[in-house]
């Protein structure tokens, strides 16, 4: 049986590394399966995607219950990838699982709580980095910590603007998020 994958997708989250992944899964490119997409929320542009592309999805709201039924959800997953999901994880969840997430700077610059978004670039062109690019990373209890499994990097440009940044690093990202669970799922 391929290795069996759950997202954990955020609230706001445009939801394009789910995709990526699950078009990775979908192509074989990735010897794995989608088993379930995890989101907080109902009814988000990520969500609807991931049921029109036929994912299970299953809604684990935040607040009290949200770790039993994280790990009711997760049953049969080997592995989670965390994709726009911004928050620490229950105890028993990273204590359960391999946990991985996506983080779009070249870690450990630039990480910890609070950097997320377009705050990282922001911060990657104030401080005249001239190369950038994201990190795959096991998650622990300390944001944006864990082992790094993959990094992809590209080029910052002096006239660089956020957005752009944002956008030369999110393609690497769907290139890098496949390539790293394949390198995890093959040891
Ligand atoms: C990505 O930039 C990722 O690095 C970060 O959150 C963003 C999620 O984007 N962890 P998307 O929802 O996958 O499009």
């Amino acid at each position: 049986m391929p290795a069996q994958i759950a997202i954990l997708i955020g609230p706001k989250g445009r939801g394009s590394n789910m995709r990526a992944i699950a078009e990775a899964c979908a192509s074989g490119t990735v010897d794995a399966q989608v088993r379930t997409v995890i989101s907080p929320v109902d009814g988000t542009p990520a969500v609807e995607w991931a049921r029109s592309y036929g994912l299970k999805v299953q809604i684990v709201p935040k607040g009290e219950g949200e770790a039993a039924g994280l790990m009711a959800a997760l049953e049969g997953a080997d592995v989670l990838c965390l994709a726009g999901f911004l928050r620490l994880l229950p105890a028993e969840v990273l204590q359960g699982m391999l946990v991985l997430n996506i983080h779009p700077a070249l870690l450990p610059k630039f990480g910890g709580k609070g950097m997320y978004g377009m705050h990282v670039h922001e911060a990657v062109i104030a401080a005249s980095e001239r190369e950038s690019g994201c990190s795959v990373h096991r998650v622990t209890e300390v944001y944006d910590e864990g082992e790094i499994v993959l990094q992809m990097k590209c080029p910052v440009f002096p006239d660089d603007t956020p957005e752009r940044l944002a956008a030369r690093v999110l393609d690497l990202e769907h290139r890098a998020y496949p390539e790293a669970i394949g390198r995890i799922i093959h040891g």
